[in-house]
């Protein structure tokens, strides 16, 4: 299989100046929603701006618009975009993938970055898929942090995964929630 076709990089982030952890702060009238034809050009000056290297063209934005099994969602305030999510997901697979989130340098710190995420994750559920996984640099320490405080494990690793020859961590979280342990003292009737 070609793990290309599906996955990709991250850039390697830090906390930009400036963005000190964690203003609770929202943009102002801040909404995420599925990106359309129109959300093609900033989405492209945006993937340029963010990323160094294994950038998205323009045209695959216009594929993932159009395209049934992705969910390309854009995070957008005062009709600027702030940052997008793509999640692919294959006909008959019950795991789908995180194929790229980007967050403007303006905007991080946020907490946009996890509400695209777990947006994703929503839409994963909403299609009855059981695991999501994804792909990310071994040096974007920012985006694996995001990913592992949010539930999602490493399981594997692609060596000389990006353009650049950088090391990918592949990370899979299941959906599924876990079932309930039972109380050994359920049914035995005494207290
Ligand atoms: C990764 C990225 C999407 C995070 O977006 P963000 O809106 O800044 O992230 P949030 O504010 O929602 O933070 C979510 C979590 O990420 C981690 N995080 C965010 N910024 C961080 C930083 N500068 N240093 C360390 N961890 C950080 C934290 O775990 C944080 O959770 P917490 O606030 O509960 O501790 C953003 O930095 C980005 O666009 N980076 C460049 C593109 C990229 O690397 N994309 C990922 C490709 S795999």
């Amino acid at each position: 299989m070609n793990t290309h076709l599906f996955s990709r990089r991250g850039a390697s982030a830090r906390r930009p100046a400036g963005t000190a952890k964690r203003s609770p702060k929202r943009a102002p009238g801040l909404r995420l929603r599925r990106a359309g034809v129109g959300d093609v050009e900033a989405l492209d000056a945006l993937e340029q701006a963010v990323f160094s290297g294994d950038r998205m063209r323009r045209r695959q934005f216009l594929h993932h618009v159009q395209a049934q099994s992705s969910d390309l969602i854009v995070a957008v305030s005062q009709q600027q975009l702030l940052g997008y999510a793509l999640l692919l997901r294959r006909r008959g697979i019950r795991s789908c993938r995180v194929y790229s989130i980007a967050v403007s340098s303006a905007a991080r710190g946020q907490g946009l970055g996890a509400l695209l995420l777990q947006r994703l994750e929503r839409i994963a559920r909403a299609n009855g898929l059981g695991e999501i996984r994804l792909e990310v640099r071994q040096d974007n320490t920012t985006a694996l942090a995001l990913y592992e405080s949010r539930g999602y494990r490493r399981f594997g690793a692609h060596s000389g995964y990006y353009e650049d020859g950088a090391d990918a961590w592949r990370l899979a979280k299941s959906l599924v929630p876990k079932p309930r342990r039972r109380s050994s003292r359920s049914g035995a009737g005494s207290a």
